[in-house]
């Protein structure tokens, strides 16, 4: 063995740790636009969300399991449609809650993450026009100052996950503004099908953002930025789904538009930032056809998305040139996968690109895989699971794989047997 694959690449305080949601996660979110989607006949949802793994109430055990494998940082998110049920009225019971949560993860040690909308709204938000309607940034900057107090003594928070996703999905809660939310939805559903005849919601499959929700997005991002730097002491950043694209040869004009639209425009945004979070799965080349799905033969993922662990590597990279060298965080990344094997030969690899990316002097300060749990997979329901832990959804019981505790032994040894 050499000393090249001994030695730790991870700096002394680098954060390993999960990633999770409300939605998929707390259950019973029933203010919320998703759960009225949910709901509707025809819905494009497996399943629907219910009970989730009822983190709502099971928090504690949750952040005492991520202590117990070794990890040190929990990413966690505020739902909105919990804090503000009906339009003005903040609930301090809920405020509390979460406050509750960050104070019991201060103190055993463990960094929360924390992300302040992670795709769901509260209904009533979205039935007066959601995203779309003239007022939705200042609605979303009072929610922020909402929670602005409840946020003393957090270092990292994400204003927004996947703004660069979100910008396409926000039209799916369009059909709760109409009388007859479901007859709406089949159009809607059918304007969101996927480009190149590839399946699936979270991979660039899906029709391009459009120049507006991109710039709604940014603004409600830099509004909350603004308060968050006027009420608090936290490092502000967001989320990004970055994809690792690469160009067939001679496709490489055609791949910086699509990196403009799908990334780099959100990833600009960051500049100003304190740090931006990376989320990566899989990477999609760029041709002749514009973004090609998985190639023919392709070891693909429950998801339908090809195999690909070095995609990490390349969205970090991609990354740092595109924000100019904000700091990164990698906020998500995994695989959907029935062979618990399989996420920790992904999982190393993904690492090992990530090593050789601090080798090149990139400033990456954390790990947090997705996801901690397996949970609700947004239209695919719970069959699709990413987690690190197995939850029985009738009793709650939290069962961790092998992988949960071969990620914890990697944060205990600061990734020592991470090859770079
Ligand atoms: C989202 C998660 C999702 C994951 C896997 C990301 O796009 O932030 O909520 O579960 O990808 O699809």
């Amino acid at each position: 063995m050499t000393s090249e694959t001994t030695t730790s690449r991870f700096p002394t305080g680098f954060l390993w740790g999960a990633s999770t949601a409300p939605h998929q996660n707390e259950g019973n979110n029933t203010t919320s636009d998703f759960w009225a989607l949910e709901q509707l006949p025809g819905s494009s949802f497996a399943e629907r969300s219910g009970d989730a793994l009822d983190f709502y109430h099971r928090w504690k055990e949750d952040v005492d399991l991520v202590k117990s494998l070794g990890l040190t940082a929990f990413r966690f998110g505020i739902e909105w449609a919990r804090v503000e049920p009906t339009r003005g009225h903040f609930a301090k019971a809920e405020l509390a809650h979460y406050r509750r949560i960050i104070d019991y993860c201060l103190s055993v040690g463990v960094d929360p993450v924390i992300t302040l909308h992670h795709f769901t709204s509260p209904l009533w938000f979205a039935q007066a026009g959601g995203w779309g309607s003239d007022g939705a940034v200042d609605r979303f900057g009072d929610y922020v100052a909402a929670v602005a107090p409840i946020l003393e003594g957090v270092t990292w928070v994400a204003t927004i996950n996947e703004p660069n996703m979100f910008a396409v999905m926000f039209q799916m809660s369009t059909p709760l503004q109409y009388p007859d939310p479901a007859a709406v939805m089949v159009q809607i559903n059918e304007s969101m099908a996927p480009v190149n005849g590839e399946a699936g919601i979270n991979a660039f499959t899906m029709p391009e953002p459009e120049s507006i929700p991109t710039q709604v997005m940014i603004a409600a991002h830099e509004r909350a930025r603004a308060i968050l730097r006027e009420k608090t002491s936290v490092k502000v950043g967001w989320t990004i789904a970055v994809q690792g694209l690469v160009a067939r040869p001679g496709f490489e004009s055609e791949l910086a538009r699509y990196q403009w639209v799908w990334e780099d425009v959100f990833l600009e945004a960051s500049k100003d930032d304190d740090w931006v979070g990376v989320q990566s799965y899989t990477s999609q080349l760029v041709g002749p056809n514009g973004l090609e799905g998985a190639p023919e033969g392709a070891d693909l993922t429950q998801t339908g998305w090809a195999y690909r662990p070095d995609a990490l590597g390349l969205a970090l990279r991609h990354t740092w040139e595109a924000t100019g060298g904000t700091p990164m965080l990698v906020t998500e990344n995994g695989i959907a996968t029935a062979d618990d094997q399989q996420r920790i030969d992904y999982t190393t690899g993904a690492l090992e690109g990530l090593a050789e990316v601090l080798r090149d002097g990139l400033d990456v300060r954390g790990y947090l895989h997705w996801t901690l749990m397996d949970n609700f997979e947004w239209v695919h329901g719970y069959e699709k699971t990413f987690g690190l832990i197995a939850v029985d959804r009738t009793t709650f019981a939290r069962n961790p794989k092998r992988s949960a505790y071969w990620l914890g032994e990697v944060a205990r040894t600061n990734g020592s047997g991470i090859r770079s």
